[in-house]
């Protein structure tokens, strides 16, 4: 594993599009697996500029989303449907039958999951997974718990989830308290991983990941730890509890 500290978020997000750009150059038909939440915007941003001003190419790119909330529509501006688009997709060139997001609103939920997993197969895999942490070590919405489920699968959010990401939401209530999101399977099966933690609510979570040599489904994160290629790049807020780095 590989950890990187850079002095901001802006430091970060730049070190972020910067290794996304390189694997795109060289593979300009890479499957990204790609992420929403406060913590990809800079990279995505990073990425716009690279496009504009640069030519970085998406015309061959294919991206799967991790997850999705479940019952808000893709054009609900609090889905992460409609994030995607406005925080990257609408502003580079990337096809939009390239494009895959789980959609919210599919009634067998369980035949849609697996076919999500299949056709990421059918691509050859995810290339890179970018990914944000949860203050609880969630990644997508594979939430802390005894077992944790290795395929695309609707679940439940925990709490914490639902107050973390009612910052977005008028009130709580109006969070939704299920979503679709990759198992921790289907994370583990993507060739490279960048995780990206920033600020200082998330330096608790990271000491825990880093300080110790264990792994536990209570964080799923630390699992990551058992993947041949996880790179984590933090802002100095984030790794500022992690010793050992
Ligand atoms: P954040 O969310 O990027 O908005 O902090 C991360 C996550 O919950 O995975």
């Amino acid at each position: 594993m590989q950890v990187f500290i850079e002095k901001d978020y802006s430091a970060m997000s730049e070190k972020a599009a910067q290794i996304f750009a390189n694997e795109i150059k060289q593979k300009p038909d890479l499957v990204l697996g790609l992420a929403t939440g406060s913590t990809p915007i800079g990279t995505y941003k990073e990425l716009i500029r690279m496009h504009k001003e640069e030519g970085l190419d998406f015309s061959k790119v294919v991206s799967f989303n991790l997850d999705e909330y479940y019952g808000l529509a893709p054009d609900n501006p609090q889905s992460y449907n409609y994030f995607m688009f406005e925080n990257l997709f609408n502003h580079i060139n990337i096809k939009k039958e390239n494009v895959h997001i789980p959609n919210g609103l599919v009634s067998d939920v369980e035949t849609y999951c697996k076919q999500y997993d299949e056709e990421i197969e059918k691509y050859g895999g995810i290339d890179v997974q970018l990914l944000g942490i949860g203050v609880n070590g969630h990644i997508g919405f594979n939430e802390p718990a005894e077992e944790l489920i290795l395929g695309t699968h609707l679940t439940d959010l925990t709490e914490d989830t639902i107050k973390a990401n009612s910052r977005f939401f008028d009130s709580p209530e109006q969070v939704p308290t299920k979503a679709i999101t990759l198992g921790i399977g289907s994370i583990m099966k993507a060739k490279k991983i960048l995780l990206l933690a920033s600020g200082k609510n998330k330096a608790e979570v990271m000491a825990k990941i880093l300080n110790r040599d264990v792994v536990t489904t209570k964080i799923p994160a630390s699992l990551l730890k058992l993947h041949p290629d996880t790179t984590i790049i933090m802002d100095e807020e984030a790794a500022s509890l992690s010793s050992n780095k």
